[in-house]
């Protein structure tokens, strides 16, 4: 949540802010600003309330400055508004500060600074809680430490997790960067002559792939030629950059009219890349090189939880399915923010798998905090990011190499995260004895035909649009499934919600006699998923019980079924798959009837209201 970026070096930083900014505006996007330093300390701010391109116009006219940090916001503490943007000064004027996260402790704070400001004349010039912070350093200054020693008091006091970035007047060539807790992360790129700072590696790549991550509790002194780190403890060192493998390419939209298009298409080659060198036939192993636990830990688990938040969650839900129903162990799932507030019982020999595309959800985090300390038991985690909070704190990580995901609506990792939790699932059960080889040999073939029947699922795209058409104008959707399909009736009707802002309820589709089926009538639609499989007769029953109320029912099953084309109104076709795969032929259509409705209604389908790509605040 919130992006930040930061340049120190020859260039005029103004627009290589900006640019890093509409790389990270999918981190949020109410408002944004940047502030930029000239050689002699001259300051300028300037920041908006709305989109980047509101602050674009505004930035031309600034004057110029080779130093600065920028931000684009989520907000947490007073709502979208000029003067809530950030940066935020200290009531002096010479210290700029951005931030990410939250500081807890935030009114007792401003309570202990207030009398200051008041025998000063000064009063606050938002409502955030991110003022305190600027305010705090400056104090320090006031006392006579040097800026890094001000900004390391003033970090010590807050409380909460936190990203920031600040400039001082008195070190016109220097940015500063610290981390405290997992609040989204710090990267540092290594330019020539040049530095740039950024919450994630999309804003560095178009200017270099030599980056420092920074560590929990470090505090990066950035100048154009090199970088001090003043880690925990006081310690410092000039930290060795590492190369990064992005192509900058992976995060162009291309041809495609939205991050989301061009996401649910990339899924067929998404799904390659995850199960490459991890599906091998011969002899049949699943993930032969990824897990850092030995087999003996995997052939002892008595059980496996999944935990997740949004889409991530209902990936766990699939995979606790595959877990029962291919390794032969009790399996549950958990909403990870709920998970740590229960008393979970949980032990040694359960294993935990936590499913978190970003890496830096702070309720996945907090799950895994909570299993660590609590219980001990061993972690997997299955992310799109390589180095992210989550690959430090699981035991072993299996990233899902998806690619940068820009769209705010996770299309292409959930399906990265479903193939890795299929594989995980034969990972364990072949460990464990219950999936003889063989057995294994068949599900991992069956794994390889999933590109192809996301790619089929694509080239309903047309059929979704039609459909998007008639129903363009309905105010709610009621999205059922069964088994297996019932995780994904829930994320159809997240997709809904996130980019058609549609209210729709994803059930199980035995669940509707039981509440549910009081709200139809002609205009409240129904999507049934029902492809053929162990429950599609009970799902047709179903079907009849919401004609029979007059809802319009829109049925997605498989091509040729005529039976369930005849017995509802609007029919799409998927191809057939086998019964544990049809996660893969369904998926795309449930997306795109939901970006075809959000295009329907010309909504912001890339930034949709209210959300923001990571969640890194409670
Ligand atoms: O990065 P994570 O997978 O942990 O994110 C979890 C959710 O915030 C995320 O899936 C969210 O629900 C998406 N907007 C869904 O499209």
């Amino acid at each position: 949540m919130c992006g930040i970026v930061g340049y120190v070096g020859h260039q005029a930083a103004g627009p290589i802010l900006l640019e890093g900014l509409q790389r990270l505006e999918y981190r949020g996007y109410d408002s944004s600003g940047i502030a930029v330093l000239d050689h002699d300390g001259a300051l300028s701010v300037m920041k908006r309330e709305g989109k980047l391109r509101d602050l674009q116009a505004a930035i031309e006219r600034m004057p110029g400055g080779a130093t600065g940090i920028g931000h684009t916001r989520w907000a947490t503490h007073g709502q979208p508004s000029d003067r809530n943007a950030h940066p935020h000064a200290s009531s002096s004027g010479d210290v700029i500060v951005v931030q990410n996260g939250i500081v807890e402790n935030y009114r007792e704070l401003k309570a202990e600074l207030q009398e200051r400001l008041d025998a000063e004349g000064r009063s606050w010039q938002s409502d955030t809680d991110t003022e305190v912070i600027p305010e705090l350093i400056s104090r320090e200054l006031a006392a006579g430490k040097s800026f890094g020693d001000a900004l390391a008091s003033a970090i010590g006091r807050l409380r909460g997790a936190n990203a920031i970035a600040a400039v001082h007047r008195g070190s016109p060539n220097r940015i500063y960067a610290a981390r405290k807790g997992s609040a989204g992360g710090i990267v540092i790129g290594y330019g020539d002559g040049e530095m740039f700072v950024a919450s994630d590696l999309p804003a560095l790549l178009p200017h270099t792939t030599s980056v420092y991550h920074l560590e929990d509790g470090e505090i990066a002194a950035i100048d154009p030629e090199s970088v001090t780190i003043r880690g925990q403890g006081g310690t410092q060192f000039q930290p060795e950059p590492t190369q990064v493998d992005l192509d900058p390419v992976a995060i162009a939209r291309g041809p495609f009219r939205h991050f989301m298009l061009k996401e649910i298409h990339e899924q067929p080659r998404a799904l390659s890349d995850t199960i490459r060198g991890r599906a091998r036939l011969e002899p049949a192993s699943a993930l032969p090189d990824d897990l850092d636990l030995p087999t003996e830990t995997l052939a002892s688990i008595e059980r496996v939880l999944v935990i997740g938040m949004g889409t991530s969650l209902h990936a766990a839900m699939i995979g606790r399915w595959w877990i029962e129903q291919i390794a032969g162990i009790p399996a549950d799932f958990d909403n990870a923010s709920e998970f740590r507030f229960r008393a979970p019982l949980l032990g040694p020999s359960t294993l935990v798998v936590a499913v978190t595309q970003s890496g830096e959800t702070i309720d996945t985090l907090g799950a895994m905090n909570h299993v660590r300390d609590r219980w001990g038991a061993p972690q997997v985690v299955i992310t799109n990011v390589d180095g992210s909070e989550a690959t430090r704190q699981a035991d072993t990580s299996i990233i899902i190499r998806c690619g940068p995901e820009v769209g705010v609506a996770s299309t292409k990792t959930f399906v990265g995260s479903l193939a890795a939790l299929y594989l995980l699932a034969c990972r364990i059960g072949h460990a464990q004895g219950r999936l003889s080889t063989e057995a294994l040999s068949k599900r991992l073939e069956q794994l390889l035909t999933a590109p192809s029947l996301l790619e089929r699922g694509i080239g309903q795209a047309a059929r979704c649009a039609q459909i998007a058409q008639l129903f363009g104008a309905a105010s709610n959707f009621l999205v059922l499934g069964r088994g297996i399909e019932y995780p994904l009736a829930m994320e159809a009707a997240l997709k809904c919600k996130e980019i058609s802002y549609v209210h729709a309820e994803g059930y199980a589709a035995g669940e509707m006699k039981h509440g549910p089926i009081a709200l139809l009538d002609q205009g409240f639609p129904v999507i049934a998923l029902a492809p053929r499989g162990p429950l599609f007769d009970k799902m047709t029953s179903t079907i009849q019980q919401v004609r029979a109320r007059r809802a319009p029912v829109i049925a997605v099953g498989d091509e040729g079924d005529a039976e369930l084309a005849e017995l509802v109104d609007h029919f799409i076709a998927v191809p057939p798959a086998p019964p544990l795969l049809t996660p893969f032929s369904l998926t795309p259509v449930v997306q795109l009837l939901a970006y075809q409705l959000a295009l329907t209604r010309g909504l912001d389908i890339d930034q949709p209201r209210n959300l923001a790509k990571t969640v890194t605040v409670e």
